[in-house]
């Protein structure tokens, strides 16, 4: 079976590119979605997301882990590989996993080449401390564009505790004033609010000059994200109170499969046409 992997784009659509993302700060919201497959990425294509995410929740999505802890560089080198196959117009941005950023200068520098050499035009990093920063500096005044991802950080889940509501108290409120600043000074072209209530989601978005992209903080930021198989619904059980499930797809993959099982048992696939 040989699958086609030519992609369609709308002739209107124009490549997103970083600074196209800065410009909608102020004229548009920004759309963005996680994939991680050629398969999903050329249906991507045909709708007008403005940036895709190979994002470490490729760990839940497509290896069964219960965290994001365990994915590699080599991990994350491997989808985005895979999406930018397929992916032509929406800006492709690729995660950092757990170990790249904080500790070692080097290792932050060569893990953010393997994702740009995999076909990343952006890395995202979670968390915003001060030698964090210090390495997003470096990497954005060496042409490697950085979005940031502040709020519930899923690579620091073991120190807050759970998967937990972000910016409740005044002091919350205030160190996230200071991270988006800081990282804004760092040089980052956007920042991922996850899990951040929606008045301090409001608040950062007005004080900030580089857009925000909200997960569960509420309408106040410049645009959203979300993991794609979530709101396809490929997961009827997963419904955290911000997600919308735009589609219904896990039943509609099951009930594909019992009709083919059904089918082949019966004998009435394949019919005449398919032969
Ligand atoms: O890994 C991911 O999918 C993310 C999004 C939830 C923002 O970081």
């Amino acid at each position: 079976m040989v699958y086609a992997t030519t992609t369609t784009t709308s002739p209107a659509r124009k490549k997103v590119r970083v600074p196209d993302i800065l410009k909608m700060k102020s004229q548009q919201k920004i759309t963005s979605i996680t994939c991680y497959d050629a398969s999903f990425a050329r249906l991507i294509e045909m709708s007008p997301i403005d940036f895709v995410l190979v994002g470490d929740s490729l760990g839940h999505v497509m290896q069964g882990y219960k965290s994001t802890l365990g994915v590699s560089i080599e991990d994350v080198a491997y989808h985005t590989k895979c999406v930018a196959n397929s992916l032509k117009t929406p800006l492709l941005v690729a995660d950092m996993p757990f170990g790249s950023v904080g500790l070692d200068d080097l290792r932050t520098f060569k893990d953010a080449e393997t994702l740009i050499r995999a076909g990343a035009e952006a890395v995202k990093i979670e968390g915003a401390n001060s030698k964090i920063c210090a390495q997003i500096k470096v990497l954005t005044e060496n042409g490697i564009p950085v979005m940031g991802h502040v709020g519930l950080t899923p690579q620091s889940v073991h120190a807050l505790g759970g998967y937990k509501i972000q910016g409740k108290s005044s002091e919350a409120e205030t160190r996230l004033l200071e991270e988006t600043q800081r990282l804004q000074d760092a040089g980052v072209f956007c920042v991922v609010f996850e899990l951040v209530t929606s008045d301090v989601a409001f608040k950062l978005t007005s004080a900030l000059k580089i857009p925000t992209v909200g997960i569960g903080a509420g309408l106040g930021c410049d645009g959203q994200i979300l993991v794609l198989q979530d709101m396809l619904g490929m997961n009827s059980s997963f419904k955290p109170k911000f997600l919308k499930h735009f589609a219904e797809l896990e039943s509609t993959v099951v009930q594909a499969l019992q009709s083919y099982c059904t089918q082949v048992c019966d004998g009435t696939f394949p019919e005449k046409s398919e032969l």
